[in-house]
């Protein structure tokens, strides 16, 4: 099915004003223009619908309703799903914040509603569009390292446990259910981006965490790595959760290698470095060349957006592909293939490092096993099923020094006192 271009400027609606406000605060300069927000925290909906001068809503259903072309879905990483098959059915195009469906029934039933509509989907993974990474994916197309072998994808992201209580308002809040290696697409995305690849199998085994003196803790909330199997063959390997922040990628191929530069900064430096062995090198190619890419387009706006310009970029192809009609390299499919890999590799974790095969969700039988499939780690997906209770990597509030340390940190987030000691018993 196709759908109706709008004329003039796409209207956008911001569901979750926490990340969202993000895309609310930048999407006049891709050429949308913000209409509403929606988060039912109404000190922080009031707030930001002040500051940016739209009317907010504390009610999805109401918001859903109002006049607007497209909808992004920046609310809890596990409602996605549901949210997005609610705005797609009511006509909006959807610019999902990581990742697509927190089970892999929720996957199939976006994917064939994405299809059905026939609407704009796009899972706005801003890594693929940093710099550097639309470099490597310019370089690939262009042949310099051939076909990718072994390829390394690294969002490894520590955080001081105060500051992620902070992020994590409540006992019910997903970043205190979230299994690691679900997040996995700020990883592994860019690498499928930029190699055209599709993952077919993945093996994932957990580090334990370990206590200030060394001892190993029995909790699930640990580093991980896992091995991707793609399907030409190739081995990405992606890690998170030790010590050291790395936010980094690098390729090898059948004609030579390109990684990120290693060094301070977010991302790194975002130099480009590539090199090859001297009977791979083709005329014209340099050994080895370091470098800082420009941009290929856009330089002035994607500076003054975050993750290193990937957020104006995100905006930016899904405003194309709204006008278009073409569906972006991020749509339905692709999203849901990255967001599958870390619900299996989270069973292959539970499994001892098992390799688990990733079925293609365009296919048929494959999509109707996993219809029946709603196991989550996350309480409240709408129809999911809770797993097993060893299998969660749930954070608890028991312990007092915990506790104290929750409750001074939902403070800074606007709760009141009341509200605190509510969201320990939600
Ligand atoms: N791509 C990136 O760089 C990046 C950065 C940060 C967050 N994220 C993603 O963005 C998403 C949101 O992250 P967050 O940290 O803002 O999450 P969050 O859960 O802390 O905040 C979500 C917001 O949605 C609101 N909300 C919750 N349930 C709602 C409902 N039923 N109706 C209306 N509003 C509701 C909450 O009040 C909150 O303001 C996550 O999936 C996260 O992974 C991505």
């Amino acid at each position: 099915m196709t759908h109706t271009i709008p004329e003039g400027e796409i209207r956008v609606g911001v569901l979750g004003a926490f990340r969202g406000k993000a895309f609310a605060e930048t999407a006049a300069a891709s050429g949308m223009k913000l209409t509403c927000i929606c988060d039912n925290f109404k000190t922080r909906l009031d707030k930001v619908c002040s500051e940016l001068g739209v009317p907010g809503y504390e009610s999805f259903d109401e918001f859903i309703k109002q006049d607007f072309d497209a909808v992004v879905i920046a609310a809890p990483f596990h409602t996605h799903a549901y949210f997005s098959k609610l705005a797609l059915k009511a006509g909006k195009h959807v610019l999902s914040e990581t990742s697509c469906n927190a089970t892999l029934a929720d996957g199939v039933e976006l994917y064939r509603t994405a299809c059905e509509t026939g609407l704009c989907y796009m899972l706005a993974e801003n890594y693929c569009y940093t710099r550097f990474n639309q470099e490597f994916k310019r370089l690939y197309d262009l042949g310099e390292i051939g076909y990718v072998r072994y390829a390394e994808g690294e969002y490894n992201h520590p955080m001081a446990l105060s500051d992620s209580l902070w992020y994590a308002p409540g006992a019910k809040h997903w970043r205190n259910w979230l299994p690691g290696c679900y997040y996995n697409t700020h990883a592994l995305a860019p690498l499928m981006y930029i190699t055209n690849t599709l993952p077919v199998a993945v093996s994932c085994n957990l580090i334990p965490p370990m206590d200030e003196y060394g001892n190993i803790t029995d909790s699930r909330r640990s580093a991980f790595v896992m091995l991707v199997r793609m399907d030409n063959g190739a081995i990405f390997r992606i890690y998170a959760g030790v010590a050291g922040h790395s936010c980094w990628y690098g390729l090898h191929g059948t004609k030579g290698a390109m990684e990120a530069g290693r060094g301070q900064g977010y991302f790194g430096p975002e130099t480009v470095r590539i090199w090859h062995e001297p009977w791979t090198l083709k005329e014209g190619q340099e050994a080895e060349k370091v470098y800082f890419p420009d941009w290929a387009e856009h330089a002035e706006e994607a500076k003054a957006t975050g993750h290193g310009g990937g957020d104006f970029f995100v905006e930016l192809n899904f405003a194309e592909a709204i006008r278009t009609g073409k569906q972006p390299y991020l749509d339905a499919f692709h999203g849901i293939m990255m967001t599958n890999v870390g619900i299996y590799a989270w069973r292959s974790a539970n499994q001892g490092g098992k390799w688990i095969d990733i079925p293609d969700i365009r296919d048929e039988k494959a999509q109707e096993e996993m219809l029946s499939d709603r196991l989550t780690p996350f309480p409240g997906v709408e129809g999911g099923v809770l797993m097993d209770e060893s299998m969660l990597a749930r954070r608890t509030f028991d312990d007092p020094k915990m506790r104290e340390m929750a409750r001074e940190a939902w403070k800074r987030q606007g709760y009141t006192d009341e509200e605190v000691e509510a969201l320990f018993n939600e």
